[in-house]
């Protein structure tokens, strides 16, 4: 039996608009993981560019022009079959009106799939937005005040102890190896190395005496503590975990780890030294004021920062 004009089905036929938006959602997704700044704005683009595409092919029926209708009203005069009785199948749609722009029938998809789509958004952005804006706020390496200059005596290794975010308490605590190495061109120099190992991560010791009994504390932002507890790295600095080794400038000598240790940015502020971000070492050459350091963007633990092994390590996860 053919099918009645009032059966005639509205739905868009099949269509890969909607894969192409979901693979632009999983790139958003994965690209919030991975690289914020480059991978998720581009499955951003992709998804917003297939979801236009899937909502004009979805809604292409509704946009029909009159003209475009006004064929389907003329219907022949002599219907070739007789009318199907109401109580032989569903009822069929009302025909239009005579000089009834859109049909009713459509104007009730239209609205119920658009009044969906409004709730689906209402309910979804707002859940989604509190999963994943939690995990970027507050990240990152803000300033953090070590103390006056002066807790910092010339020459000496001080294994400080500080809170990279006041605010969160004991899981911000950081350690670094600090040394004053006195002036360069009139400004002051230091040395400050991550405790993190280039390795697997686990936290590295220095090679000599640590002089528990001479620490000193300046009290830092939120009234939490920077603690310096004065050293001898006469050997550098071991890992206790896989048995790695640096030396006194965090150059890799032995072991797994693949590149030095890395180091942190500093500036001096009202006579303060002031912590910045952290960076990672492929080497340091020479010492103390005089060294040149190689240094490239923070990388993980285990991954290489320079030469052709970088290539295999090609997405840097956010730290
Ligand atoms: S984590 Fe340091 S040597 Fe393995």
């Amino acid at each position: 039996m053919e099918p009645q004009h009032g059966d005639r089905p509205h739905l868009p036929g099949p269509s890969l608009y909607p894969i192409g938006f979901a693979a632009g959602v999983a790139c958003i997704l994965v690209g919030l993981i991975v690289n914020p700044t480059l991978i998720a704005p581009i499955g951003a683009v992709i998804a917003i560019i297939f979801g236009f595409l899937w909502a004009r092919d979805a809604t292409k029926d509704y946009r029909q022009e009159p003209a475009a209708i006004e064929p389907e009203r003329r219907e022949p005069a002599a219907p070739t079959a007789p009318p199907i009785p109401a109580h032989q199948g569903e009822a069929a749609m009302p025909e239009p009106e005579p000089g009834e722009r859109f049909p009713r029938s459509k104007f009730l998809e239209a609205s119920t799939l658009g009044l969906g789509a409004v709730i689906g958004g209402l309910v979804t952005v707002p859940v989604v937005g509190f999963m994943v804006v939690p995990a970027f706020k507050g990240q990152g390496y803000p300033d953090v005040d070590l103390g006056p200059l002066e807790n910092f005596p010339e020459g000496k290794w001080l294994v400080t102890t500080f809170y990279q975010h006041p605010e969160t308490g004991n899981v911000s605590r950081r350690t670094a190896y600090i040394r004053n190495n006195g002036s360069l061109n009139g400004k002051p120099s230091f040395t400050i190395i991550s405790n993190r190992c280039a390795h697997l991560g686990c936290p590295v010791q220095p090679n000599g005496p640590v002089q528990p009994d001479q620490t000193k504390f300046f009290k830092g932002e939120l009234g939490k503590r920077v603690r310096y507890v004065p050293a001898i790295p006469a050997g550098g600095f071991g890992c206790p975990c896989h048995g790695g080794q640096y030396d006194s400038e965090g150059n890799r000598t032995a072991g797994p780890p693949v590149r030095a240790l890395d180091r942190y940015e500093f500036s001096i502020i009202n006579g303060h030294l002031v912590l910045g971000k952290p960076f990672s070492v492929s080497h340091v050459d020479g010492t103390g004021k005089n060294a040149e350091i190689h240094a490239y963007k923070l990388a993980g633990p285990g991954q290489h920062v320079d030469g052709w092994q970088q290539v295999f390590y090609p997405i840097q996860p956010p730290h």
